[in-house]
C-alpha cells in the first residue's frame, strides 16, 4: 500500500514556548521520574485555573479513567452508562474492573449524552454516569447531576476534549466527582501522551495518591507524612515522567494564546464554510449558548455515509487529511459483547457515518486553513 503524503495533515504537534528550555531544566534538576518539581507545578496551575481541590497528572486519559474505576470500587455486577458516541477508554476503563458498560445514545445537536435517555438505563446495579463533554462543549450538567443526585449515582466527565470550556460559566471537570483530561498530541495542549485526574469530592484525594503510586503511600512519605512507605492498597504507575510535566507545563503557560489562536480557527472555518454548507444539506456543529466551547476539534455533518466518504476522498486528492471520529461503542465488538446491538442508539450510529473532522491544529496557518476551505467549496453534493 502507497502511503499518502498529506501537504495539510489532520494534526501537526507544535511548540509553543518554553517546553525544551524546561525539558533541559528538568533533567539539570536531576528528577526525571514521577512528580517532579514541573509536575507539581502542572497540577498547582490545573488547581487554580480550574479550581478543583486536588489535580494529579496521568500517563493518559485512558490511565485517568482506569485510576478513576479502581476509586470507585468499580467491580463485576456494577453498571456504568456510558454514550455511545465516544472513544473506547470510556467504556474500556469501567470494563477492566468487571465492571457492564450500558450505551445510551447522544443529542442530535450537541453530539452528547441524551440526558432524556438516562433515566429509564439507570437500574439497581448503576453506580456511575460517565460523560463526554464532546468536541469541549458542556453536557447539559444542570439535568444530568440532577438525575444522578436522585438516583444515588456518580458522574465522572470524561473531559478528553474539554479543558477550559464552561457549562454556565463553570469549568467543564468540576461538576462530576471525578474528572479526566487529555494531553494526547491532538489535543489543544499537549505532551505527546498523557493525562489528568481532577478530583472535586476531597474524600478522594489520598486513596488516589496512592493508586497512582502502585498501591503505595509513597506520595506521603515524599511529603514527610510518613517515615516509610509500603504496600498498602490495589495501585498502578499511572505517574509520567517529569519530562513530560515539563513539556506540559510550558504549554499551560502558553494556554491563552493557544486558546486564542484555535478560537480564530475555529471561528474562520464556521464564517466561510456556513453558505457552502447551507447550499449542500451540511450541517455545522452547534453550540448552545450557556456553553463556551474548548475549541478543541471542527467537524461537519455530511448528509450520508457515502457523500462524508466522497468528501473525504476529495480532500485526500488534494492531499489535505480529514477524518471520520467514533465507531459507536455499542455497534463495536467488544459493545456487542455487552450487549450492544445495532439500532439501540441511533442517533450515534447516525453521527458515526456522517461526521468528518477538518484538520485543526495551533501551527495551522491561514495560507492552509484558506486551501482546505477553497477545497471544500469546490465541491458540489
Ligand atoms: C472522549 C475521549 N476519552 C478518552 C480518550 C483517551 O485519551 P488518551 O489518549 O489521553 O488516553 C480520548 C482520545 O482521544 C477521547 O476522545
Amino acid at each position: 500500500m502507497t502511503q499518502v503524503r498529506y501537504n495539510i495533515p489532520f494534526n501537526r504537534p507544535a511548540l509553543v514556548g518554553n517546553e525544551l528550555k524546561y525539558l533541559a531544566k528538568a533533567v539539570r534538576m536531576g528528577h526525571i521520574s514521577g512528580d517532579g518539581f514541573y509536575t507539581l507545578q502542572c497540577h498547582d496551575f490545573l488547581e487554580r485555573k480550574l479550581g478543583v481541590p486536588k489535580a494529579l497528572l496521568t500517563t493518559s486519559c485512558t490511565h485517568a479513567l482506569e485510576l478513576a474505576a479502581v476509586l470507585l470500587d468499580l467491580k463485576e455486577g456494577d453498571e456504568v452508562i456510558v454514550p455511545a458516541f465516544s472513544f473506547v477508554s470510556t467504556a474500556n476503563a469501567f470494563a477492566l474492573r468487571g465492571a457492564r458498560p450500558v450505551f445510551a445514545d447522544i443529542r442530535p445537536d450537541t453530539l452528547n449524552l441524551d440526558e432524556a435517555k438516562i433515566s429509564k438505563l439507570i437500574t439497581p446495579k448503576t453506580r456511575v454516569i460517565v460523560l463526554v463533554h464532546y468536541a469541549g462543549v458542556g453536557c447539559e450538567m444542570d439535568r444530568i447531576m440532577e438525575i444522578a443526585y436522585r438516583q444515588n449515582v456518580d458522574v465522572i466527565e470524561d473531559n478528553a476534549h474539554g479543558l477550559f470550556g464552561k457549562y454556565r460559566g463553570r469549568f467543564l471537570g468540576t461538576f462530576g466527582c471525578l474528572a479526566t483530561q487529555s494531553f494526547h498530541e491532538t489535543k489543544n495542549i499537549t505532551c505527546g501522551e498523557g493525562g489528568a485526574l481532577l478530583i472535586n469530592d476531597p474524600r478522594f484525594i489520598e486513596r488516589a495518591e496512592v493508586i497512582r503510586e502502585k498501591g503505595t503511600n509513597r506520595t506521603r512519605f515524599f511529603r514527610g507524612e510518613a517515615d516509610k512507605y509500603s504496600w498498602v492498597d490495589l495501585g498502578s504507575s499511572y505517574l509520567p515522567s517529569d519530562m513530560l510535566s515539563a513539556f506540559l507545563f510550558a504549554q499551560f503557560e502558553a494556554h491563552a494564546q493557544i486558546q486564542a489562536t484555535r478560537q480564530r480557527i475555529w471561528k474562520y472555518y464556521y464564517r466561510e464554510l456556513a453558505d457552502w454548507a447551507n447550499a449542500n444539506g451540511v450541517r455545522l456543529p452547534v453550540v448552545p449558548e450557556h456553553c463556551d466551547q474548548a475549541y478543541h476539534m471542527f467537524y461537519l455533518l455530511l448528509p450520508s455515509f457515502q457523500k462524508r466518504q466522497h468528501f473525504i476522498s476529495h480532500l485526500k486528492e488534494r492531499r489535505i487529511l480529514s477524518v471520520f471520529h467514533y465507531v459507536p461503542l455499542h455497534t463495536s465488538k467488544m459493545g456487542r459483547h455487552y450487549g450492544g446491538t445495532p439500532g439501540d442508539c441511533p442517533v450515534a450510529e447516525m453521527m458515526s457515518e456522517r461526521l468528518v473532522r477538518l484538520p485543526f491544529y495551533n501551527e495551522l496557518s491561514e495560507v492552509e486553513q484558506s486551501r482546505v476551505i477553497d477545497t471544500i467549496r469546490e465541491l458540489t453534493l
